[in-house]
């Protein structure tokens, strides 16, 4: 090294001191820089005098100079000033959490540190030892340093390395540009020296503006391309995912977008993202893409996890080698990588919203081999951060989505319950209607077969005595004879008429007095019985659905048991020689506390002109002599009387159900008019 070296060589010390406080950005002790280059600068003056070399050694390996006074007291300030960077650095990289950072700090620490070591053992060939100045192999922990600069994207360097080929290209080009001009221009214009002009460089000026950008878009994609292959466009990635982010409202795209955008732009072996589900207390795995994507996707880890606990803990994200390198919770520590190895993970991001964790991505290792930079991170940050809100977002739409289902299947229940309800108030008004006319209605009719009664029993009276006298004369035969048979015809029919009558009054005046408690089963049972000689002439099937827990009921037996008969008649009549059938069904209604027998048939049904009018005494549309049209108009009475409800369901071309409601309690005290005797 010759004399004029040192004349920078003094600088070590303050470069050294300025270097590590600006990149730690070391606040105290700041004075300490100023005052080593003004020491530096001071001491420049005499590196060239004796009192800093003495003359030179002559070793086996050549000349090496001959440390003077100042020489020393550079070397001792020089490694003071080396053991406080240290000292520095060391702390630095205690304190530092950043694992990327951290890895930065090491390599400049080995880097420097080491060099500085190296050089400082020159001060051993300087003083006279005859040992090779190992200063000389500084050029190691550089080389070091620069392949961490490199592989690891260091400082950020690639970024800087990037900038500067940009710019030295571009200076270049139009250097080349400006010298063409200016050649050119003057070739042309000989003679008149246009370049000096005056406003040439402002016209150059703003030329160069106008291609500049261009231009200097097209070197850095070249650029990019060829020495950063594959390396990505970091701000149009965000801005590409934030856009489509921001229209997704569906949790499944929206974690599909991120796994898509960071496998492909980091090319890495496996990523997945786990979502905090409020129902199992836990981070599911809701979707992975790469190796292993099997095995990862049923993975399901609770807070209490060692490896959640830390990452809720800390809300920051986590790399494998970092926990790995820590030991201050070892107990923890080997759960936390047995973890990390089930997501097949080297690095998990968290994704947070209002402060708590909802969710990670866990990305395995980059196909290349490299570490993640501190590039990579920020870009998975800002993912994190802005997927949780999309998330979040998703979430609360379909909670809302959830709640308007619900909302909607409510209205529709309500609206089901409010229709149910207008046609029961329909069908009571329609029954109201229907026994106020029934009762006006009944009201004459008893009243007209009270009136009737008497001259039909005197009429037939009459006639059984002119039978009789006729008899007597012994008629046989011939004129008489025939007179005798229309007589007896004519008191049939009498018979009838008084039948009718009676029934009529019968229901009208009620004679029966006594209540009793009837169980409905055995009334149904016994009306068949009345009518089995009928149906099985007719070969009906009957089908019997009795329902055996059955409170009884306070009524009259044989008046209900007419208004089972007058309904069962009625389906007999209807499905008879069509081979169709019959249900019998008794039930118990407990919310009403009702009774309840029905009747269903498969014939011809009822058609709806005519099924207001069925409880209408005298209505039929039976043959002459088949029907009087007063069974359903009995029965209807007699079920009133009991405070029951008769309903008729009828579809035409399907059949019909008869269906009797009685309660069970209903104070029924069926009395005797008395007086109106006959
Ligand atoms: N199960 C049924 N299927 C079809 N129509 C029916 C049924 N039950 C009753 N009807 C209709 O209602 C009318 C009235 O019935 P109701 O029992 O009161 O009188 P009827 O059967 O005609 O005569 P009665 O019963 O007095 O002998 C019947 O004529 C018939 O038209
Ligand atoms: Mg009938």
């Amino acid at each position: 090294i010759s004399r004029y070296d040192h004349l920078l060589l003094v600088y070590n010390i303050p470069i050294y001191l300025h270097f590590v406080y600006a990149f730690f950005s070391v606040n105290r002790k700041r004075w300490l820089v100023p005052a080593a280059y003004l020491f530096s600068f001071s001491l420049m003056f005499f590196t060239q005098s004796q009192l800093y070399l003495i003359g030179s050694y002559k070793y086996y390996f050549g000349f090496f100079a001959k440390g003077g006074p100042l020489f020393y007291l550079f070397f001792s300030m020089n490694s003071l000033a080396l053991l406080y960077c240290l000292y520095l650095s060391e702390r630095q990289i205690k304190e530092e959490t950043n694992p990327v950072k951290r890895n930065q700090i090491k390599y400049i620490f080995l880097g420097f540190g080491v060099y500085a070591i190296l050089a400082l053992l020159n001060v051993l060939p300087m003083s006279g030892i005859e040992i090779y100045p190992f200063g000389n192999f500084g050029f190691i922990p550089m080389i070091i340093l620069a392949f961490g600069v490199l592989k690891h994207d260091l400082l950020d360097m690639g970024f800087l390395i990037r900038k500067g080929m940009v710019y030295s290209l571009i200076t270049g080009f139009l250097m080349a540009f400006y010298a063409f001009l200016v050649v050119a221009f003057d070739m042309i214009f000989k003679g008149f020296k246009i370049s000096d002009f005056f406003f040439f460089p402002v016209f150059l000026f703003l030329i160069i503006l106008f291609i500049f950008i261009p231009v200097k878009e097209k070197v850095q994609v070249a650029i990019d391309r060829i020495f950063f292959k594959g390396k990505y466009d970091y701000q149009k990635t965000l801005k590409d995912i934030s856009q489509a982010m921001r229209s997704v409202l569906d949790m499944e795209e929206i974690v599909n977008l991120i796994i898509d955008t960071v496998i492909n732009s980091m090319h890495l072996t496996n990523v997945s993202v786990a979502l905090w589900s409020e129902e199992e207390e836990a981070f599911r795995v809701h979707s992975v893409k790469g190796e292993h994507e099997k095995n990862v996707k049923e993975i399901e880890l609770r807070l209490e996890s060692p490896l959640i606990a830390l990452l809720v803990r800390q809300k920051r994200e986590l790399f494998r080698h970092d926990i790995e390198e820590r030991n201050e919770w070892m107990s923890n520590k080997r759960e936390c990588l047995r973890q990390l190895g089930y997501l097949h993970a080297s690095l998990i991001v968290p994704m947070i919203f209002n402060n708590s964790v909802k969710g990670f991505i866990s990305l395995g290792y980059k196909k290349s081999g490299d570490l993640y930079t501190s590039e990579d991170l920020e870009l998975l940050q800002t993912l994190a951060n802005q997927s949780s809100i999309s998330i979040e977002n998703a979430r609360s739409y379909r909670t809302i989505e959830d709640l308007n289902k619900n909302l909607e299947m409510k209205i529709q229940a309500r609206t089901k319950e409010l229709e149910r309800a207008l046609l029961e108030k329909e069908r009571t008004q329609e029954q109201l209607i229907r026994s106020e006319s029934l009762a006006a209605v009944g009201q004459l009719v008893a009243g007209v077969a009270h009136e009737l009664n008497n001259p039909l029993s005197s009429v037939s009276s009459l006639i059984q005595s002119t039978v009789q006298s006729l008899e007597e004369k012994d008629v046989k035969g011939g004129y008489e004879g025939e007179i005798i048979d229309d007589l007896r015809f004519t008191l049939k029919e009498l018979r009838r008429a008084k039948e009718i009558i009676a029934s009529l009054l019968d229901i009208s005046r009620q004679t029966k007095v006594y209540t009793e408690p009837v169980n409905i089963n055995t009334v149904v049972k016994d009306a068949l019985r009345v009518l089995y000689n009928q149906y099985k002439r007719y070969e009906v099937e009957i089908v019997e659905e009795f329902h055996e827990d059955i409170p009884e009921i306070k009524g009259n037996f044989a008046n209900l048991g007419q208004v089972c008969l007058n309904i069962i008649k009625n389906s007999i009549q209807e499905v008879k020689g069509n081979a169709g059938n019959i249900t019998l069904r008794t039930g118990f209604d407990q919310k009403g506390s009702r009774v309840i027998f029905e009747c269903t048939d498969t014939g011809k049904g009822i058609p709806p002109s005519t099924i207001k009018d069925i409880f209408k005494p005298f209505f039929t549309t039976k043959e002459v002599g088949t029907g009087t049209g007063l069974g359903l108009y009995i029965s209807h009475e007699i079920v009133k009387r009991h405070k029951g409800d008769i309903f008729v369901f009828s579809t035409p071309g399907k059949g019909t159900t008869f269906r009797v409601e009685l309660p069970v309690e209903n104070n029924v005290t069926i009395q005797a008019e008395s007086g109106k005797g006959t």
